[in-house]
């Protein structure tokens, strides 16, 4: 799917990086003249700051600056999508204290891998609905803990309804960047996640070309299926490593790896019109975690046609290329700034940072503002 959505400004800055794609790409010129465009997506919401998927995450990452929010989707036994990052909500939640879902607790296997819980898709939203949102990494988020215990886990009509009454508030229309989890899974046990996402965007008059949406996934077929009812953005992500889930389900040989590569990027322009890579798969580090050469990635989607918003950005040592690390403490906080600036650098057309607002100032100061 190769839409007319870049600007003028846009098609401009693909063509120079275009001529510099024989060049490494460490060497390709940083673009101050386009960084008003590089797009800050607030992940999880303002995640740095506030328990990961919650409206008070979401609602301070449009505040302190952020163009996108981000909710990842999965459902709840009645088909209600709600946003957690994965279905077994122990990490997140304060299910393991509720004596009255105690029974709920079971073993199954999602994306192949053995996981031990409490899965969305066994609670009906009402159930869900009592729970209560918890830090995920409070080791590394003390502050955030503070926070436990005070917020609902969020339908996705919640999040829209809270985009839309911000962007009245605020002034400007902040975006939404919905992504689908675990989607051949879901598929399997009967609860797809597609549809609600047609639906919700439908409803709320979101499924629009000019619409402020992107559509997120690290699975292909899903997002090839999107593609015929939405008319949105599409984000193909790219992990640093393996293969999409259903690739591997249906005995398909490529990997992540094989699909940045030059005629990979050109099959993925053909149903989506972003790639959202890890980090490392555009500034790649050693085993000490220390940066390496950039790859041509960037240059290379671009000559594709398709523009670039790795994730995730995120301020703690324990995140951060050891280059920009200020100690051994790993929930101290390093030189973000600094990554924020090696990532502009290679000519990344957004990014999705656990702490927005300092991915708004990188982003600002990148530009000369
Ligand atoms: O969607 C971009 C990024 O969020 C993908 O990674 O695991 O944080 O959803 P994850
Ligand atoms: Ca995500």
């Amino acid at each position: 799917m190769i839409r007319a959505r870049l600007t003028a400004l846009a098609v401009a800055g693909a063509a120079v990086l275009g001529a510099v794609a024989q060049l490494p790409a460490s060497a390709a010129p940083a673009h101050p003249a386009e960084a008003d465009r590089i797009e800050v997506f607030g992940h999880r919401g303002a995640s740095g700051y506030r328990p990961e998927h919650t409206l008070a995450s979401y609602d301070l990452a449009a505040r302190t600056g952020a163009d996108y929010i981000e909710p990842d989707l999965v459902p709840t036994k009645d088909g209600v999508l709600v946003a957690r990052h994965e279905n077994e909500i122990s990490g997140t939640t304060d299910v393991a204290q509720r004596p009255e879902f105690a029974d709920r607790r079971t073993t199954k296997v999602v994306d192949g891998a053995e996981l031990t819980g409490w899965f969305t898709e066994d609670f009906t939203l009402a159930e869900l609905k009592t729970l209560r949102a918890i830090e995920r990494i409070p080791d590394l988020r003390p502050n955030n803990t503070i926070y436990n215990g005070r917020f609902e886990v969020p339908t996705f009509q919640e999040v829209l309804d809270l985009r839309a009454r911000l962007s009245k508030e605020l002034g400007r229309e902040i975006g939404i960047a919905p992504e689908t989890k675990h989607p051949s899974y879901f598929a399997r046990i009967g609860l797809p996640l597609e549809p609600g996402v047609v639906e919700a965007l439908d409803r709320n008059g979101l499924n629009q070309e000019k619409a402020k949406v992107v559509v997120q996934s690290f699975e292909v077929a899903n997002l090839k299926q999107l593609n015929g009812p939405l008319k949105v953005r599409l984000v193909q992500l790219i992990s640093n490593s393996g293969a999409p889930q259903d690739f591997v389900e249906a005995g398909d040989p490529r990997t992540y790896a094989d699909m940045v590569k030059p005629e990979g990027l050109k099959e993925i322009a053909t149903y989506a019109d972003v790639i959202g890579p890890d980090t490392k798969v555009i500034l790649p580090v050693d085993e000490q975690g220390n940066l390496t050469e950039p790859t041509t990635v960037v240059a290379d989607a671009h000559a594709a046609d398709l523009t670039v918003v790795p994730y995730t950005v995120r301020a703690e040592n324990n995140f951060l290329p050891a280059d920009f690390r200020s100690s051994e403490d790993k929930a101290a906080w390093g030189d973000v700034f600094a990554f924020h600036r090696a990532l502009f650098e290679q000519g990344i057309d957004g990014v999705f940072a656990d702490h927005p607002d300092i991915a708004v100032q990188a982003r600002d100061e990148f530009a000369g503002r």
